[in-house]
């Protein structure tokens, strides 16, 4: 864990929340953040602000439409200087990761040729799988190789990734965490690993840019793509992304759009508000730095919002440790991914199956304790399968995120000795 990361006061940032000032919907314990996480007041003042002032076009030579775009410049940047996009890259909003991923994928397509290997991984979200398996099924003569999970546990190996590698990977495209397995795979390491092959390299941060910050420049990938409405904020998918490889791939836009790279993979035009609303997670994450830290941010977001997640993060370990022990050593339970959590091993992201009672009997127990969790595939189909586990059973997930407190995940233990 880095030095000096202060304790989270959770009460304080609970009450940065309006759902947990509500009371019915502040009684839930929310565990099933890898789906969405709620929205702190800062967020929705931003996005209201966005809806209810400045709901015009942006970039236009009049007041309001001047602060619309001034407030949309803001959010690029800060978002920018939070995930260190370096010179040579920048940042794009687009509707979802999925849909991003989807147009940077028919930005590749036409510069593929036979011979070209694609490597994706079974581990994954299909939002980042089937946009390239279906390149690879579509382009004649470009192959997919599947950088596997081990099948009892989950989890990847650089090892496995290594013996895949050649001369002819185009594309590596693997998440950062699993939403399913919890574990932060290391994505330096198989990023570089893609580099010395000659490969570009695709990273799925959905379900790792919850807990902690991405360093898109420490990574070193072209292409990193997360969902903000899993990150305290607004629906939409932010990608970080390389321009050198931006210029080679194929405008989606409308033709007279292609010279501008931040509008080649995004046809439609940008979520105004939902972009400025980024400028709330920016207010949000500061209020909570000058708590903890005693005066307000300074420098870069990067660094400074770095620090306010490892103290997050710090506390998703304290919290998930108890829920760990009790899932590992109780018998009939199956843990999927690593087993125990440490500083920035595994998200407290948490899936299991109970032998001899279904994944919905065991968070209908939850719902009963007032613990919203869920059960699934969670669109990580082929890692089912490769877990022997059946998509439509699937598993329980119980996903925690920063406002969780150990008395609720003390509940959810109890919830589930109750559905055992
Ligand atoms: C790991 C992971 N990747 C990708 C996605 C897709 O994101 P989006 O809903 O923004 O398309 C999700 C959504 O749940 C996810 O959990």
């Amino acid at each position: 864990m880095p030095a000096n990361v202060p304790q989270l006061d959770v009460q304080f940032l609970r009450d940065q929340f309006p759902v947990f000032q509500h009371p019915d919907y502040g009684a839930w314990a929310y565990m099933e953040n890898a789906g969405g996480s709620h929205v702190p007041r800062q967020v929705a003042d931003a996005l209201s602000r966005a809806l209810t002032l400045t709901k015009v076009q942006p970039y236009y030579p009049y007041g309001p439409s001047r602060d619309m775009g001034e407030a949309m410049d803001r959010a690029t940047a800060f978002t920018a200087e939070m995930l260190n996009v370096p010179e040579g890259a920048r940042v794009v909003f687009g509707p979802s990761t999925t849909l991003n991923m989807y147009m940077i994928a028919e930005g590749l397509r036409p510069s593929l040729k036979p011979g070209d290997e694609i490597i994706v991984t079974n581990q994954e979200h299909e939002a980042n799988g089937g946009a390239w398996r279906r390149l690879a099924d579509e382009v004649e003569g470009v192959r997919l190789k599947e950088w596997r999970v081990d099948g009892k546990t989950g989890r990847l190996s650089l090892d496995d990734l290594r013996a895949l590698l050649t001369d002819k990977t185009r594309l590596l495209a693997f998440t950062h965490c699993s939403n399913v397995v919890g574990e932060m795979n290391d994505a330096r390491a198989a990023t570089a690993l893609a580099h010395e092959a000659g490969g570009r390299v695709v990273i799925d941060g959905v379900a790792y840019a919850p807990h902690r910050v991405p360093d898109f420049a420490a990574i070193g990938a072209d292409a990193y793509c997360y969902s903000a409405y899993k990150t305290f904020a607004v629906h939409q998918g932010v990608m970080a992304v390389r321009d050198d490889w931006l210029e080679g791939l194929e405008n989606q836009g409308h033709f007279f759009n292609g010279a501008y790279p931040g509008m080649k993979l995004v046809p439609a035009g940008p979520q105004h508000g939902e972009i400025a609303a980024m400028n709330g997670l920016q207010a949000f994450y500061g209020d909570l730095y000058t708590h903890h830290f005693g005066a307000a941010p300074q420098g870069k977001a990067n660094e400074w919002a770095g620090a306010v997640h490892d103290m997050i993060h710090a506390h998703e370990v304290v919290i998930a440790a108890p829920l760990l022990a009790f899932l590992r050593e109780e018998p009939r339970i199956r843990l999927i991914g690593p087993q125990e959590i440490a500083f920035g091993n595994r998200a407290p992201t948490i899936s299991f199956t109970v032998k001899g009672v279904s994944a919905g009997d065991v968070t209908n127990h939850l719902a009963a304790a007032k613990i919203g969790a869920g059960t699934g595939h969670f669109y990580a189909w082929r890692l089912m399968e490769a877990l022997g586990i059946k998509p439509e059973d699937g598993v329980v997930r119980v996903s925690l995120v920063a406002y969780n407190t150990e008395d609720e995940v003390a509940r959810a233990i109890a919830a589930i000795k109750a559905a055992l």
